[in-house]
């Protein structure tokens, strides 16, 4: 197994004179699910667009497998792609969807059809052979359009995005089934997506992009529980991240009096570690909502807003509540200038 099956060298991207991606370093392993995850316009679809072949970049290399493809053309790198839009034929059927790309390699019939009918029961399709595209339902065609790219067993696969048109219940499903896929075939996937609980759910790494750089990149629990920089940790959901002072903390409208015996840098806390109800600052509450198990609370404090979130069955508060809360410094992620973050202790 390569560390570097698919290599980006000092890449650099860009549309005439808008620069995307300044000068990109990633290695991805063979057989590994990595996802590219970042803010709408961070050059996610650019980077995939350039390890497709279907944008050549500035300066630097990309190599597949040990071979430099810099200036291999699309159709002979090996890889498959399967974007937001399914792009399917609509007016042939599932099984001449998946066979397209088979018969244009010139593929006898007989090995035509044995592959096409192991495709379509990799994704569960094998019943709807006949139907044509616009007959069968939204996972139904992402999955014929997985099919496609699968049966030409492309060295690399790369997802654009493939599950942002369908509904909760089916993105979660395709989740699970494209995890699947992934271990059975052992295909090398790039998976692009702007949904952080779509990239820790799927993903053995995660690249996090913003405006065409690495911000970090590593494991989903690494991510989710030490992310390295403020950027990072808001994307994760710290959604209260302060500057630390001498006095105290710092938000954007004020500072906030305590003790929070970090020196430097910044102190996050996600909304479910805010204590609501009891504590030594005040603040007033001025958005509640209900969602499911628990209740999320905005309140606007000396500081600026605070995010918080409590069970369903705490005390409920309403807007323009007078709530006493607390920041505690147990469970806060401190992201010091310059060094890698660290969790407060007691
Ligand atoms: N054909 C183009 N010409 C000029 N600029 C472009 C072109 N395509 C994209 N861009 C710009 O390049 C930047 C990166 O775009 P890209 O499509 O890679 O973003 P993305 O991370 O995929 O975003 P999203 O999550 O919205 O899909 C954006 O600022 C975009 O406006
Ligand atoms: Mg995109």
């Amino acid at each position: 197994m390569s560390d570097r099956f698919v290599s980006l060298q000092k890449l650099s991207l860009a549309y005439g004179q808008t620069e995307v991606v300044p000068e990109l370093d990633l290695d991805i392993r063979e057989g590994e699910l990595i996802a590219l995850l970042g803010p709408s316009g961070c050059g996610k679809t650019t980077t995939m667009r350039a390890i497709a072949g279907l944008m050549a970049p500035k300066t630097g290399k990309i190599f597949i497998d040990g071979t430099d493809v810099t200036r291999t053309p699309a159709n002979k790198r090996g890889i498959g792609l399967v974007f937001q839009s399914y792009a399917l034929f609509p007016h042939l059927s599932a099984f001449e969807n998946v066979a397209f790309g088979l018969r244009l390699k010139k593929m006898d019939n007989l090995e035509v059809t044995s592959r096409v009918e192991h495709g379509l029961n990799t994704v569960g399709l094998a019943h709807l052979a006949a139907r044509k595209p616009a007959e069968m339902s939204g996972g139904q065609q992402q999955r014929l359009s997985l099919s496609r790219s699968l049966v030409m067993e492309p060295k690399v696969l790369l997802l654009d995005e493939p599950l942002s048109n369908l509904d909760a219940r089916l993105r979660l499903e395709m989740r699970t089934e494209l995890q699947r896929l992934q271990r059975e075939t052992g295909i090398t996937m790039v998976f692009v997506t702007h949904d952080q609980a779509e990239a820790l759910a799927l993903a053995d790494r995660i690249v996090l992009m913003k405006e065409g750089v690495i911000e970090q990149l590593g494991t989903a629990d690494e991510l989710y529980n030490k992310p390295a920089s403020k950027f990072a940790a808001d994307f994760f959901g710290f959604e209260n991240i302060f500057a630390v002072s001498d006095a105290g903390i710092v938000g954007n409208k004020g500072s906030l009096a305590g003790t929070f015996e970090a020196q430097d840098g910044h102190l996050a806390w996600r909304p479910g570690a805010v204590v609501v109800g009891k504590g030594p600052y005040e603040g007033t509450v001025t958005g509640v909502a209900f969602a499911g198990e628990q209740r999320e609370y905005v309140i606007e404090a000396a500081l600026g807003q605070i995010k918080a979130t409590t069970p369903a069955t705490d005390k409920r508060y309403e807007i323009g509540d007078s709530v006493a809360f607390d920041l505690p410094l147990a469970g806060a992620w401190h992201l010091p200038e310059g060094r890698q973050g660290v969790l407060m202790a007691k």
